[in-house]
């Protein structure tokens, strides 16, 4: 166990380097059990969830192993047909692809029913429905499921019923090797869905994205390749709400700036300036910033992983705002932690109203990854000292979080023990 102690009230300045993407580097390492080769990963980020997916396959027999800062080599040639990992499985949501790529290398799957984020109920009824449609048999009760295909899967024309970041990767893993074409409609266009293409593209896979569809020509087998992963969207613009909350002037690094351009304008919006290249992003700002109002949609609409960053921000704002979140209706348990540092913020359905606040330090509890983050954004703000306990929430997704702070003038650290039995 460990806590953050952040003495906030310093503005930032410098420059940061984003990782790579946390979401997409999941799916690509689960990927390369379709890929009996060397595969050589960059810009993956050194986050637990990274760790934790490189050890499920480890665990299964594969190589899988950091070979530079940021750059993982991984063999599953000789990985065993069965799953294993199952304490790591059940707290990762990511894990959940690990049934597209068994069903597609091994023609079955049997895992704990994938965990992930602790921010309200994570149904995986869209990934079985389109696993059945391809042909496999679904067997799951609340702890266990099993899939099979024993005589191979089945092109078909897959229909989401809703988009689905963690159902569209899975219907992509799992089509790579089907005979013919499989075509899968009202799918995520996030970064990450795309990010997996170009890796699996790259390792002789066929296919391709058109807005709300992709068409998948199926292929026998994949060669390992070098790839380099896209940079954190997420990252980036976590950075971007600590800046209107604490004011100054940051460089952000090896960003992919079409990935952040909705969003950006957001920030606009409340006052900050921002100057970009398609590698770097410059954001400046030092007044209050605007409130503004947000519903979360799916890419490449307003991030709901961005939405208890952007409520904390409100809270330093002249004018508040409200969050809707349309993806994650009950993600709002950092509610009750803002609160304990003096937030006008009250949850009523699937929405928060924030009004301006005098924010004050205290001790709060990261409830899950982005609330954690959100509550470095509010601590960073306040004059007192905050504690926040559940780091191990926080460096699932953020590589280096309290360097890349401090490199920033950000006044934060990282003690071990957590603040309730007292040991710092
Ligand atoms: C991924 C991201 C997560 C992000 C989310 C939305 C990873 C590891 N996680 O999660 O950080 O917040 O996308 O951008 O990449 N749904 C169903 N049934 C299903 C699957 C999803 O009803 O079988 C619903 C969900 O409850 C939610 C919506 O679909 O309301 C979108 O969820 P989804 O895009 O699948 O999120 P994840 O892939 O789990």
């Amino acid at each position: 166990m460990e806590h953050l102690v952040i003495q906030g009230g310093n503005k930032l300045y410098g420059e940061i380097d984003i990782s790579g993407m946390k979401n997409s580097a999941l799916p690509i390492i689960f990927s390369c059990i379709l890929i009996e080769e060397d595969c050589i990963l960059d810009n993956i980020p050194r986050v637990s969830d990274v760790e934790n997916a490189l050890e499920i396959l480890r665990l299964m027999g594969a190589k899988a192993h950091f070979i530079e800062k940021n750059k993982v080599l991984i063999n599953t040639k000789n990985i065993s047909e069965n799953i294993c990992g199952y304490d790591l499985i059940s707290k990762m949501r990511a894990s959940s692809y690990l049934m597209g790529v068994m069903l597609s290398r091994f023609k079955k799957a049997f895992l704990p029913t994938p965990g992930g984020c602790n921010f309200g109920h994570r149904p995986i009824d869209l990934h079985l429905k389109g696993f059945k449609s391809l042909g496999a048999s679904v067997v799951c009760d609340d702890s266990f499921v099993s899939i099979s295909a024993p005589n191979g899967l089945v092109s078909r024309k897959i229909v989401l019923d809703k988009i689905s970041v963690g159902a569209t990767i899975n219907m992509i893993l799992a089509s790579v090797f089907i005979n013919g074409t499989t075509i899968i409609k009202n799918i995520a266009q996030e970064p990450h869905v795309d990010d997996l293409i170009c890796f699996l593209n790259r390792c002789g896979a066929k296919v391709s994205r058109e807005k709300n569809m992709i068409v998948c020509d199926g292929v026998n087998k994949l060669h390992g390749t070098s790839y380099k992963i896209f940079p954190d969207m997420i990252e980036a613009l976590t950075y971007t709400t600590y800046l209107g909350i604490t004011k100054g002037e940051i460089l952000l690094k090896n960003i992919n700036f079409s990935h952040l351009k909705f969003s950006s304008c957001i920030f606009e919006g409340m006052g900050y300036t921002i100057k970009h290249s398609n590698e770097e992003l410059k954001v400046k700002i030092n007044k209050i910033p605007f409130g503004t109002s947000v519903i979360t949609k799916p890419y490449p609409g307003f991030p709901t992983d961005l939405h208890p960053q952007l409520a904390s921000l409100l809270c330093f704002t002249k004018d508040g705002g409200i969050i809707k979140d349309e993806i994650f209706p009950t993600r709002f348990r950092y509610v009750n932690e803002l609160q304990k540092m003096n937030a006008k913020i009250s949850n009523i359905d699937n929405y928060v109203l924030i009004k301006p606040s005098k924010m004050r330090g205290a001790t709060t509890d990261a409830t899950d990854l982005r609330a954690g983050a959100a509550l470095i954004g509010a601590a960073l703000g306040c004059r007192e000292e905050s504690r926040i306990n559940n780091v191990n929430y926080i460096v699932r997704g953020y590589e280096n979080i309290v360097s890349k702070l401090t490199s920033i003038g950000g006044k934060i650290k990282i003690i071990k023990g957590d603040t309730k039995n007292g040991s710092n």
